[in-house]
């Protein structure tokens, strides 16, 4: 058999009249004569023609749906309207059989809720290999973007023993005898004899750890895995996700805002790019979920649209303050059809204020700026007022929050007084507070929730069919 070729790239490839090989998985036989086969490097199948009359019966009976098969033959111009080319096949060698009676893709429509069932086997669906190809374009646009801006790639640990961040709750790290841990005098777990000679966690951000970095690389960035685990049951919450947490010395507020804006908007053209043809197939998806909708819960824009139009659109800037103002007055609140009224400032904002700014009164991303101390993290520079802090939310359409961030508190004094204020342990974090000490200066960073921009990009519902292998409440089988 001649080399292989990959099947996006055969129907690239305007040439026709030349041998080659392709390996795959049948999608669908019929007709004992037209296969469509495809090899994951496009959502587009190749038709493959074949001469059944000079075909071994036993071979055929095994071209079943879900069956690998490599063939090789001669690409021509295609006899049907589907498509540009097809394969006249001059030899095929199964790979790898599969059952048809037991293969639980059918060559039909399935629930995301069924696939997730089978997780195990969606990729070889169009939706989910067309959201994992995507997936694959942003990550890499994002090391992209950073690299471009000389940024340093940092890894952060995943076992840590600091809880500090106070993100939410954390997974624990033992290798302690469940049924009989060694005990202290006073009942408790005696940690000393741990892996780690303390207790230790899965993290859930490696923002502190990159402070440390950037006070002395100026700029980094990490992208890795992290981990809460709060019981939330939403199609906004995973127990595993990854985060992009860059960290730039000398930044103020503004400057995270712009390298946050910079960053989506990049990432979101690249996929415009380099996965027309994936996006094409999800924006119909959409249309199609859509008209399912009673007609004044449809969306206004396709899913092509709305990435252009955060593209090419500045996101809206404003206050926490200037938000509730806008909250307070706004018909949802006076008519009471929030779940949560807004009344007085300093309460934290829902998920269904944040969407109505993003998706009913400015119609734009929004970035919102100066919330209260007491609803964010003890790390954030405060303000002048002494009751708001520089932290910064970027609100999405359809997704809420996709980022959260801040310029960081890097005055000693202050900083330790806030940590009083929150009970944080000053004594355990000398590591962190050290950074203060010696050569501090003013720096800024943020944390993009991976997940949430593939889902976003793809405009998918549910945030567990946009990572391969989800983790919640009572999941993790595959
Ligand atoms: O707002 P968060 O909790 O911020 C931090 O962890 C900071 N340390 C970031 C920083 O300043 N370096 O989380 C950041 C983002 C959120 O805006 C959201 O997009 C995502 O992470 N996120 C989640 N995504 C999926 N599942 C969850 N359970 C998430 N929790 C947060
Ligand atoms: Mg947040």
């Amino acid at each position: 058999m001649a080399k292989r070729t990959k099947i996006n790239a055969i129907l690239l490839n305007p040439e026709t009249q030349y041998e080659t090989t392709v390996k795959g998985w049948v999608r669908t036989f019929r007709s004992n004569r037209f296969i469509a086969l495809n090899d994951g490097s496009t959502n587009n199948n190749l038709q493959l023609v074949i001469d059944f009359t000079t075909m071994d019966e036993a071979l055929l009976k095994r071209i079943t749906t879900g069956a690998a098969i490599a063939a090789s033959g001669t690409i021509v111009a295609s006899q049907g309207k589907e498509q540009r080319v097809e394969m006249n096949v001059s030899a095929l060698e199964i790979l790898g059989d599969s059952d048809p009676e037991k293969y639980p893709l059918q060559p039909k429509k399935h629930s995301l809720e069924f696939l997730r069932e089978i997780a195990h086997l969606r990729f070889r669906t169009n939706t989910f290999a067309a959201v994992n190809r995507v997936r694959n374009t942003l990550a890499y646009a994002i090391h992209e973007y950073f690299q471009q801006q000389g940024f340093v790639y940092l890894h952060t640990p995943v076992i840590t023993a600091s809880d500090a961040e106070g993100a939410g709750q954390m997974f624990s790290v033992s290798v302690l005898d469940k049924l009989n841990p060694p005990k202290n005098e006073d009942g408790t777990i005696n940690y000393a004899m741990d892996f780690f000679g303390r207790p230790t966690n899965l993290t859930v951000s490696g923002q502190l750890e990159a402070e440390l970095g950037a006070m002395a690389l100026s700029e980094v960035y990490t992208f890795g895995p992290t981990f809460r685990a709060e019981n939330s049951n939403t199609t906004r919450h995973l127990a595993e996700f990854w985060m992009i947490e860059p960290e730039v010395a000398f930044n103020d507020l503004h400057d995270n805002m712009d390298l946050a804006e910079g960053l989506l908007k990049f990432c979101i053209q690249q996929a415009l790019t380099k996965n027309a043809d994936d996006l094409a197939f999800l924006n119909n998806r959409l249309l199609d979920e859509e008209k399912q909708k009673p007609t004044n819960e449809r969306s206004e824009m396709s899913l092509l649209d709305s990435l252009n139009f955060v593209v090419s659109n500045d996101f809206v800037r404003l206050t926490y303050t200037e938000a509730i103002q806008i909250l307070k007055e706004s018909t949802p609140n006076k008519k009471k059809k929030f779940a949560y009224l807004v009344e007085e400032w300093g309460v934290d904002l829902q998920s269904e204020h944040e969407r109505y700014l993003v998706e009913k009164h400015f119609k734009k991303p929004v970035i919102l700026t100066d919330y209260p101390k007491d609803i964010k993290a003890f790390y954030m520079r405060m303000n002048e007022d002494g009751k708001t802090v520089r932290a910064m939310d970027i609100l999405f359409p359809g997704i809420g929050e996709i980022v959260g961030g801040s310029q960081r508190e890097e005055r000693l004094e202050i900083l330790e007084q806030r940590m009083d204020e929150m009970h944080i342990p000053k004594e355990e974090m000398y590591w962190y507070l050290d950074t203060r000490r010696f050569g501090t200066c003013p720096h800024a960073g943020f944390g993009l929730g991976f997940e949430r921009l593939v889902l976003f990009v793809t405009g998918m519902g549910n945030i567990r069919d946009v990572i391969p292998f989800p983790r919640y409440p009572k999941n993790a089988e595959f």
